[in-house]
């Protein structure tokens, strides 16, 4: 309304010939600073905000499903004329603006019509700030290795961790558990961060969207629980276990918080690692276990890992059982493993090396490159 009382005419701008507007059904056009999603359907032209309510995904990029616009990072859905969100989420909205075609040209209101809602979402229990409760030393023991649970099989790995556990409880007085992946369901990372580096969240974004998914057991005890971090994996092939790629690829959530808000999740906690297999590559795989870590904000004690293989020509596997079996020194070593990663995470805490604020952390010694458009970076 005017000062008289008369409705004012909205301020239009000419996005050019209807027709683009068609096809592809669904658009992200800017208006200034200003993203709107230009939609058509069944002969009708919609236009919404471009930004979506949950982390600010950009509408527009993603498709059109039935009359709503589902978000192309994490799927939200947005009528596509309203703004109001899906059924059961109405209280969810973005904002709304006016359309009209003129002799073949669309126009849309440079500013909405309505404003935006956001519902109260309860923050995921993983969301808290992670804080050091007092009480004895931690170790979060993590087998990779891949079995069957309903035929379980003398893994060698596995095995030098659950004496390296039980010498922490039994020496040490510590608290000590023990995940085994193979016995957990949980997705394989789908590429978040390859929509947007925003669009990985913390915490991770399937963890968020599906309650089913069982990492969560695993983030808990890495991020809020653990002192220690003992990671067991076989070589396989000259790697560590799928069943670790698997994990460590979900863990980029963790890693990403310090690239995108400089935020640490990870610290004063200690990651150390036992590595067997009957062949070789020992040296490529604890290569790969200490850079992985290490970008997610773990220290490692002096000798961060104890491996034992076979070597190149060995096939007789068998025997390496019984050899992981019998050889008191291995186990000894795995218990020596953990004694050096409690006196570690001891003196980080006594320290505070890492309670302050770490600026810059991660690998990037520069700043996040971005696109001066706004544009996020592809990963693929
Ligand atoms: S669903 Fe849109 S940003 Fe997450």
């Amino acid at each position: 309304m005017n000062a008289s009382g008369a409705q004012q005419e909205p301020d239009w701008v000419d996005l050019g010939p209807e027709a683009a507007f068609r096809d592809p059904p669904l658009q992200q056009v800017r208006l200034g600073t200003t993203a709107v999603a230009v939609s058509w359907r069944d002969g009708v032209f919609g236009a919404i905000s471009g930004v979506c309510n949950h982390v600010g995904g950009p509408l527009g990029e993603g498709r059109l499903q039935g009359e709503y616009v589902e978000c192309p990072w994490h799927y939200w859905k947005f009528h596509h004329c309203t703004g109001v969100g899906e059924p059961g989420f109405e209280a969810d909205q973005v904002p709304r603006h006016l359309v009209k075609v003129e002799a073949g040209r669309l126009f849309v209101s440079r500013r909405p019509v309505t404003k935006r809602a956001k519902s109260p979402h309860a923050p995921h229990a993983l969301e808290r700030e992670p804080v050091r409760a007092p009480g004895p030393p931690r170790v979060l023991g993590i087998s990779t290795t891949s079995l069957d649970p309903q035929h379980p099989r003398y893994s060698t790995s596995e095995a030098l961790l659950e004496s390296a556990l039980a010498h922490a409880r039994e020496a040490h007085g510590a608290e000590a558990r023990l995940i085994r992946l193979a016995e957990l369901e949980f997705r394989p990372c789908e590429g978040f961060y390859s929509r947007a580096a925003q669009a990985c969240t913390w915490p991770c974004s399937i963890t968020q969207m599906d309650p089913e998914d069982q990492l969560t057991e695993v983030y808990e005890g890495l991020v809020h629980w653990a002192d220690v971090v003992l990671l067991a994996t076989p070589i396989r092939w000259g790697s560590a276990s799928a069943l670790y790629f698997k994990m460590v690829e979900r863990m980029n959530c963790i890693q990403n918080q310090i690239t995108i808000r400089d935020r640490v999740l990870i610290r004063d906690k200690v990651a150390a690692f036992v590595i067997t297999g009957g062949q070789d590559n020992v040296q490529g795989v604890a290569g790969q276990l200490l850079s992985f870590f290490a970008e997610l904000g773990f220290v490692f004690p002096p000798f961060p890992y104890v491996a034992h293989s076979r070597g190149w020509s060995a096939e007789d596997m068998e025997n390496n059982v019984r050899y992981v079996q019998d050889h008191a020194e291995l186990h000894e070593g795995a218990r020596q493993l953990v004694e050096r990663a409690l006196g570690t995470a001891a003196a980080l805490r006594d320290s505070g090396l890492c309670s302050a604020k770490i600026e810059r952390g991660g690998r990037k010694a520069h700043r996040p490159h971005r696109e001066p458009t706004g544009t996020p970076e592809s990963n693929a």
